[in-house]
């Protein structure tokens, strides 16, 4: 792929497609929808709104950062607070499935009420070919997957859904973030999943469980940074296992820590993790999460496994 190409290409589809309608691009931060985001600027400058939802489920300061990266290219993100609905929806479910369909369908109905109130008619969001592949494929419901499966958005939510990278595979992604500008923290950043840290906590999706959750991913992604690998993260188990403080047993939550090496996400190994780096993950982890007793070393690849938890 001649990457100046794909870029010039995209930026006038995006500008025939959209025309002078008002388009919103959804924003996380990651690779894909970065570029998008960057893309949809190309091509449609201030008539772009870009909006990165705070629905809770990420990591520590992830609003603020995004934020600051885009500002710092000169394009204002709006952060919009809708952590009450995602936990409301999230409420109760235990299957995966069925959290991932609630999470969907809120993120829609907050971009729905978002291109309503802009008065815009487009949502730009950075949809790649794996998604598709294992949405359409059955693997699991990935949160941006909607005409594929044949769920129309502008019945559904109120707009039409822009895709401009949709062809691309996580690899390529990368050379035309770098291409078009963006920071090698982006073009590089590890893979985070759409629903954030709700694919990593196993049964109740609660404030409180994400925020350990989200404790304990800040201590991998610590450890593990020179390390580079694919994507590394901490996933709590529905479980707990028991333990030992001072003499007394304990119940405690498990926390398992998975990095995997892969190219484009559809196969991963996983990674080999010096020993004692792994050690101090799990020292750190229990103790600075004191309702944390074990904490263990993830060996599956995918297949059989995913990369994600839920
Ligand atoms: P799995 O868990 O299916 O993940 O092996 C493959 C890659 O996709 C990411 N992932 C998602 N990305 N929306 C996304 O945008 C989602 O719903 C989603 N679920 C998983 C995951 O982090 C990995 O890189």
């Amino acid at each position: 792929m001649d990457v100046k190409t794909f870029i010039e290409d995209k930026v006038r589809e995006i500008k025939d497609t959209v025309g002078s309608a008002g388009a919103i691009s959804a924003l996380s931060g990651g690779v894909d929808s970065s570029a998008c985001t960057v893309l949809a600027h190309r091509a449609l400058g201030s008539q772009l709104k870009v909006i990165f939802i705070d629905d809770g489920l990420m990591r520590e300061s992830e609003p603020q950062e995004v934020a600051a990266v885009f500002a710092g290219l000169g394009i204002t993100v709006e952060i919009l607070d809708a952590q009450q609905e995602f936990f409301g929806a999230l409420k109760g479910k235990l299957d995966p499935e069925d959290k991932r369909k609630a999470f969907r369908q809120v993120f829609y109905e907050v971009f729905g009420k978002a291109v309503k109130k802009g008065k815009c008619r487009f949502l730009i969001q950075g949809t790649i070919a794996a998604d598709i592949i294992e949405t359409k494929g059955g693997v699991k419901t990935q949160h941006n997957i909607l005409e594929q499966i044949g769920i129309n958005p502008e019945k559904g939510f109120g707009f039409k859904v822009v895709e401009p990278i949709k062809e691309l595979f996580k690899p390529d992604v990368r050379r035309v973030a770098k291409e078009l500008g963006l920071p090698e923290s982006v073009y590089r950043r590890m893979p985070f999943p759409g629903p954030g840290l709700m694919a990593r906590v196993v049964g109740d999706v609660t404030p409180d469980r994400v925020a350990l959750v989200r404790r304990a991913t800040r201590i991998v992604e610590d450890e593990i940074r020179r390390h580079k690998p694919f994507q590394a993260f901490a996933v709590l188990l529905s479980d707990k296992g028991t333990g030992v403080e001072a003499g007394k047993r304990k119940f405690g939550e498990i926390i398992i820590i998975r990095s995997v090496e892969s190219k484009d996400a559809m196969t991963a190994r996983a990674s080999r993790v010096r020993w004692g780096r792994l050690q101090k993950m799990a020292a750190r982890i229990t103790a600075e999460i004191p309702s944390v007793t074990r904490v263990c070393y993830e060996l599956t690849g995918k297949p059989p496994a995913t990369i994600e938890y839920i």
